[in-house]
């Protein structure tokens, strides 16, 4: 990731920007289930590091823009000042629009090592799960369902858009790229589904009981902006169970794949019980 900048000929407070974006924390997720997927079916997996980068630069973005005054409008942002809080709105923007855009070009970059069509296939995968049907999409409804009371049902919907589908997107592209037969690719999806649901009803319940100091964001901010989030709707306890039954059909999904998926079984577990 740090290199990201520095091998582009970017311009310098712009680069700074985007580096402040990409750099300063955060728990690396998506590329790291990405990686796991892969290396299940292939061992090469330094080479496909550019691709993993350009899935965590996008996640990047999504927050600079999540954070926004018009969006969420957040001062704190893995463990300090949010981008648009350092250098601006407008620069914000575009160090969205640039991760974005660098995520697409590092994704892409992998196709002069790997065969062109798999790597277009799961980059494909990449980008749909961040646009209006996924992310986009998901961002686009939390903001509409502010101050409003949803069904369990459209709650689900914001969040497999908005958190579930780059998440799912990020274990489907690697097994792909790894070269996993389609049976194994839907054991990945199955469990990315759960996984990424699991993911944002645990998000929801760290801004409600979560210490600031260590998920390096504000608590409380879905309460104030009336957002539409399982605890919300099913007080803590009930959302606690929900989250548990996801982290269990998350693992039961990997059963098919043996011991060999272990790291990500224990993974739906970290997920259950992360404090940041
Ligand atoms: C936060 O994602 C935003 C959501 C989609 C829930 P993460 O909790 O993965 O944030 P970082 O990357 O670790 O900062
Ligand atoms: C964010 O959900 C989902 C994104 C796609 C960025 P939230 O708005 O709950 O994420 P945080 O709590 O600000 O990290
Ligand atoms: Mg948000
Ligand atoms: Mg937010
Ligand atoms: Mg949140």
């Amino acid at each position: 990731l740090g290199k990201i900048v520095k091998e582009r000929d970017i311009p310098k407070e712009l680069g700074e920007a985007i580096e402040y974006a990409l750099l300063g924390g955060g728990k690396r997720i998506r590329p790291f289930l990405f990686l796991q997927a892969f290396s299940l079916f292939c061992d090469r997996e330094k080479e496909i590091i550019p691709f993993a980068c350009g899935i965590e630069a996008i996640h990047s973005y999504s927050l600079v823009h999540d954070d926004l005054p018009v969006m969420d409008d957040d001062d704190y942002r893995r463990g300090r000042l949010t981008t648009h809080k350092v250098f601006g709105e407008a620069n914000a923007l575009l160090v969205g629009d640039a991760l974005l855009t660098l995520g697409c070009e590092l994704m892409g970059s992998v196709a002069r090592k790997f065969p062109p069509a798999l790597v277009g296939e799961a980059q494909q995968k990449v980008i749909k799960a961040s646009g209006p049907e996924g992310m986009v999409g998901g961002q686009y409804l939390d903001l509409a369902a502010e101050g409003k009371e949803l069904t369990l049902e459209e709650l689900e919907e914001i969040h497999r858009r908005k958190t579930g589908a780059l998440i799912q997107a990020a274990l489907v592209g690697g097994a792909i790229l790894g070269g996993g037969d389609s049976v194994a690719v839907k054991s990945l999806e199955l469990y990315g589904q759960e996984l990424g649901l699991l993911f944002q009803i645990t998000d929801d319940l760290l801004d409600v009981e979560g210490d600031p100091l260590i998920t390096g964001k504000s608590s409380q901010k879905d309460e104030v902006l009336e957002k539409a989030t399982y605890p919300r709707i099913l007080g803590v306890k009930a959302t606690r169970e929900k989250a548990i039954s996801h982290c269990y059909a998350a693992q039961k999904a990997l059963n098919d794949l043996g011991d060999r998926a272990n790291i990500l079984k224990n993974l739906a577990e970290y997920v259950y019980y992360r404090d940041r």
